[in-house]
């Protein structure tokens, strides 16, 4: 059965990557939440998509350049009032920290796919912070890396080989087979219209695949009947209700 997991907790109908939407999406009862990671000032990790604070917050400037407590002073949920079900006490919402994610997931035994964003700045030692956190926090749930950047992941089977670790792509990869044996990839996570354009030759990897981001009813029943092992969705509640009618 083909899980869903919440991207950036439940994009399409709470702020994404905050304690309220990975909340929501734990009470519809995903199978997993994916979340973005990057590094402040002061090496905390933070839950954010994009390098920068100026779309998702009302402060400006970059993650790698602000402390924790700076970052904690800004709105993470008052830019999303276009969502339908915006409420005014969005706005007190603060981009949480990984430890607070792991809290939070503590009493249930939904996933924790946590996406290293370090493409553009490597963030030393991030990935040490991570593994020791999930080490601390992280209550034998099950978590899964993934990233578009392979040496962190790398690294971060290096520090813990018990690990999973997982290769984002949007574009085909050659000889992916000689990666996932050299490197000691579980799993990739494709985008979703590579993984449908080329699904005869991925097929093979199903039951290590995940694809992103899937917000197309079609799509879905598509990635569900080719056997996928999880789709990652803005819309988990309507894959929910989809795949529960089935
Ligand atoms: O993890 C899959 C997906 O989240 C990658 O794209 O840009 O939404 O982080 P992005
Ligand atoms: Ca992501």
């Amino acid at each position: 059965m083909t899980k869903i997991y919440g991207h950036r907790g439940w994009k399409g109908a709470y702020p994404e990557n905050t304690l309220l939407g990975i909340g929501k999406a734990m009470e519809l009862g995903v199978d997993g939440i994916e979340i973005d990671v990057h590094m402040s000032k002061d090496h905390e990790i933070m839950i954010m998509h994009d390098e920068t604070v100026d779309r998702t917050t009302n402060g400006t400037g970059y993650i790698k350049d602000l402390t924790a407590q700076e970052l904690k002073l800004l709105s993470a949920g008052e830019v999303f009032s276009y969502l339908p079900n915006y409420q005014a006490d969005w706005n007190n919402e603060l981009i949480p920290t990984l430890k607070e994610v792991l809290d939070l997931l503590a009493p249930e035994q939904t996933a924790l796919n946590i996406e290293l964003k370090t493409y553009v700045f490597p963030y030393h030692g991030i990935e040490e912070l991570i593994v020791n956190a999930v080490r601390k926090y992280g209550r034998g749930r099950k978590v899964v890396y993934s990233s578009f950047h392979l040496p962190s992941l790398i690294r971060l089977k290096k520090l813990d080989p018990s690990v999973e670790i997982a290769w984002l792509l949007h574009q085909p990869i050659p000889g992916i087979d000689d990666y996932l044996a050299t490197f000691h990839l579980d799993s990739i996570h494709l985008e979703q219209n590579l993984y449908l354009q080329q699904a005869n030759s991925l097929r093979k990897y199903r039951n290590k695949t995940r694809v992103w981001t899937v917000n197309d009813s079609e799509k879905m029943k598509r990635l569900s009947s080719l056997e996928v092992d999880a789709i990652i969705t803005d819309y988990p509640d309507q894959a929910l209700s989809m795949f529960e009618e089935k």
